[in-house]
């Protein structure tokens, strides 16, 4: 297993699930104790078995978050194979857990992250606790930062070699938000450009859109149990296309 040693500090996707899976586990204890002199023992192991299902869900999306999605994105960037020279944009690259492990695959390329810092969706989220991260990591001078929305993004048209995002998109709630992200990420693709996606749910939507807009190579493959945020039932996905180069070039 690829072990990755980072020096910065990443906090929890949506803690607020994490402390969910938590306060269940340690409710259906109490409920099991509470069970068990009461109504019977039958009763008393339901709720033991809940008790350890939520115990093991809390344990997988504490490796997912902490150490299985930076363990898998060094692997995605790896085989990315990038030059160096790139212009690469994460879309919702929170404290920048691939945003930076993308830089230090950069030497005259920049890393450009873009988001709008909410807190429900990463522990600490805030530019300056990337920015800080960044110089942590040693990669300050190649990573650029921007407050904005994926669904309109501050860049010009094909400014990127690639595009990358990791359990961002989805956090747009309706269907149309969603497909506007990928429609914005295509328009600051340079033609030949890459896009890599990873995420939860929606990914069947993304590949549809890309599909849509006429982004070649449009292919879709599970990230295995590194990313199960909670058990299997909540993998995540990756989504990797290539837009067309322009005819002629
Ligand atoms: C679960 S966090 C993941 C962060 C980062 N990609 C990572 O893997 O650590 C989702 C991120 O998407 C950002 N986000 C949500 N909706 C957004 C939007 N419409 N535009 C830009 N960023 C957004 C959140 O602020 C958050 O940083």
């Amino acid at each position: 297993m690829t072990t990755i040693a980072r020096r910065g500090s990443y906090g929890v996707d949506a803690p607020y699930v994490l402390f969910g899976l938590a306060c269940g586990a340690v409710g259906f204890v109490f409920a099991g104790i509470g069970t068990a002199m009461g109504p019977g023992p039958l009763f008393a192991a339901v709720f033991y078995l809940l008790a350890a299902v939520m115990a093991v869900s809390f344990v997988l999306y504490l490796n997912a978050t902490r150490r299985g999605k930076f363990q898998t994105w060094a692997e995605i960037l790896d085989e990315l194979g990038l030059r160096g020279d790139e212009r690469l944009l994460d879309l919702g690259c929170g404290r920048g857990a691939v945003l930076l492990m993308a830089a230090e695959r950069l030497t005259t390329g920049r890393a450009v992250g873009v988001d709008l810092w909410r807190t429900v969706d990463q522990s600490g989220n805030a530019i300056d606790v990337t920015e800080r991260n960044s110089v942590a990591e040693g990669v300050g001078d190649r990573v650029e930062l921007r407050t904005g929305d994926m669904t309109a993004l501050p860049f010009g048209d094909t400014e990127f070699d690639v595009i990358v995002s990791n359990l961002a998109i989805h956090n747009i709630k309706s269907a149309e938000g969603r497909a506007r992200a990928i429609d914005e990420a295509v328009r600051v693709l340079k033609p030949g450009g890459r896009l890599v996606i990873a995420d939860i749910v929606a990914t069947a939507g993304y590949q549809r859109r890309l599909t849509e807009l006429g982004v070649a190579d449009v292919r879709v493959r599970s990230l295995g149990p590194r990313m199960w945020w909670g058990g299997p039932w909540m993998g995540t996905r990756l989504v990797s296309a290539t837009k067309p180069a322009e005819p002629g070039s």
